[in-house]
């Protein structure tokens, strides 16, 4: 139950509040002994009416009623409460047999500290941060406190920062194999310390690259271009230098491909081209191998360079293989102009190509037409010549004495 936590903290505050904003119970209550009691959870608790000598019979009530939880009341007139459970929690005050309050206290239940689970990072030389979770819920207000030293050396603290539940230490003697962190935690019901020895050269690994980013190669469709910065909270200082672990792959594929550099950017020469890879960057310390690898970068998504519209690019640019050179920043640029004057050339081919093509046509249609209008006047003409022999031959017939 967390959400019970902070419920009677408020209602503490609220308390306060509204015992403040009554001077006249004020008054009544300067007598009395009033505070927190706080309890063991599923054992007897015993409260006490008071200190001074008490007149029985008494009277005991929670939250102003008469019900109690499961209890017996002492010959003294103290109450035990047997086997709490949350419910028994509250304010309870006891009466004489007149009806004067003569005690009243709150009462927490919850459970004395346990272990902490720590656990510490090291983003860079300067710095380390612990942070901390309960083994126990103990259901009750706590308090902590840290300290912080290496082997053989003083008690340093460490600062707290309590919501967010971690300390803070900086400039820690980095030269010293084991530290140990040692961090209480109090409450009403009792106090326990944890004690964590490491070594804060293992616990070493940078924040992840900062401003990752992938672009393609104009150009080039089997290349992508890779930069980053340095983690902002790792010192930009020769003396701490960071190696990097570049990785990618086609997106779909399971099988990444690394490269490790030194220095931003690196170019990924063997992309698949046409397809979308995801690319991650991570860092480590380059000196220290004991030291971790951060955490990866978000993952990035890029396509290599894919031309601007033929479907199929393969046949317009030198092979792959004859572009060896690893310097890339002095080579590309050459390259790079030179394939961009290729593509106006073959523009205009295709255009030169398309007008012989019309010319041609335009050609065609131009003789066929007047070949075809001749045909059919010849046609024509054979035609009228023949009815002309027939209409004569007729004419002959016809003169002709039978
Ligand atoms: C609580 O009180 C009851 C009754 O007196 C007794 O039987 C029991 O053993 C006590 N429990 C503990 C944990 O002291
Ligand atoms: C008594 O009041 C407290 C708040 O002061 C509350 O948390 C508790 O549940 C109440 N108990 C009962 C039995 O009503
Ligand atoms: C606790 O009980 C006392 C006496 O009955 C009363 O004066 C006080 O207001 C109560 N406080 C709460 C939080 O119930
Ligand atoms: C907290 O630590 C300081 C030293 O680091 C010590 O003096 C003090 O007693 C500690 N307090 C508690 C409550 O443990
Ligand atoms: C080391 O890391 C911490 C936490 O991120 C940061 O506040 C600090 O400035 C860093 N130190 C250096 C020298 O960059």
């Amino acid at each position: 139950m967390p959400g019970l936590f902070p419920s009677p903290v408020c209602l503490t505050v609220i308390w306060f509040l509204s015992w403040s904003l009554r001077p006249s119970r004020a008054q009544i209550w300067t007598d009395e002994v009033s505070g927190v009691q706080y309890g063991h959870l599923e054992s007897n608790v015993t409260l006490a009416c008071g200190k001074s000598q008490i007149r029985l019979p008494v009277i005991w009530r929670l939250n102003y009623s008469s019900a109690l939880p499961w209890h017996k009341v002492t010959s003294d007139g103290a109450l035990v409460l047997l086997h709490v459970d949350h419910s028994a929690q509250g304010n309870y005050s006891c009466y004489d047999n007149q009806g004067f309050l003569l005690h009243s206290v709150k009462l927490r239940l919850g459970y004395p500290p346990g272990l902490l689970s720590v656990s510490c990072h090291v983003p860079n030389h300067t710095h380390v941060r612990c942070s901390w979770v309960e083994l126990v819920n103990t259901f009750l207000p706590t308090k902590y406190n840290a300290s912080f030293r290496g082997n053989g050396q003083e008690w340093r603290p460490c600062v707290l920062d309590i919501t967010r539940k971690h300390c803070d230490v900086d400039h820690p003697a980095f030269w010293q194999t084991i530290h140990i962190l040692r961090i209480t935690e109090s409450n009403g019901l009792g106090s326990k310390t944890t004690y964590v020895h490491f070594r804060l050269h293992e616990l070493l690994k940078p924040d992840p690259p900062e401003s990752v980013l992938v672009k393609e190669l104009e150009g080039y469709p089997q290349r992508l271009i890779v930069s980053w910065n340095f983690p902002s909270s790792w010192p930009l200082h020769d003396a701490f230098p960071l190696v990097f672990h570049i990785r990618y792959r086609p997106k779909g594929s399971i099988y990444w491909s690394d490269i490790y550099s030194e220095e931003s950017p690196v170019v990924i020469f063997d992309a698949l081209a046409g397809h979308l890879h995801h690319v991650q960057v991570r860092a480590r310390d380059e000196v220290n191998s004991d030291s971790q690898w951060s955490e990866w970068s978000p993952l990035l998504f890029a396509r290599p360079w894919e031309g601007y519209t033929t479907p199929e690019p393969a046949e317009e640019f030198p092979s792959e293989d004859s572009f060896t050179d690893c310097s890339i920043p002095d080579n590309t640029k050459p390259e790079t102009s030179t394939t961009k004057s290729h593509n106006p050339v073959l523009e205009d081919e295709g255009n030169l190509s398309l007008v012989v093509l019309l010319g041609f046509f335009s050609l065609v249609v131009l003789t066929t037409i007047p070949s075809l209008i001749f045909v059919v006047w010849m046609r024509q003409r054979r035609r009228d010549h023949v009815t002309k022999q027939e209409l004569t031959s007729m004419v002959k017939m016809k003169s002709m004495p039978i």
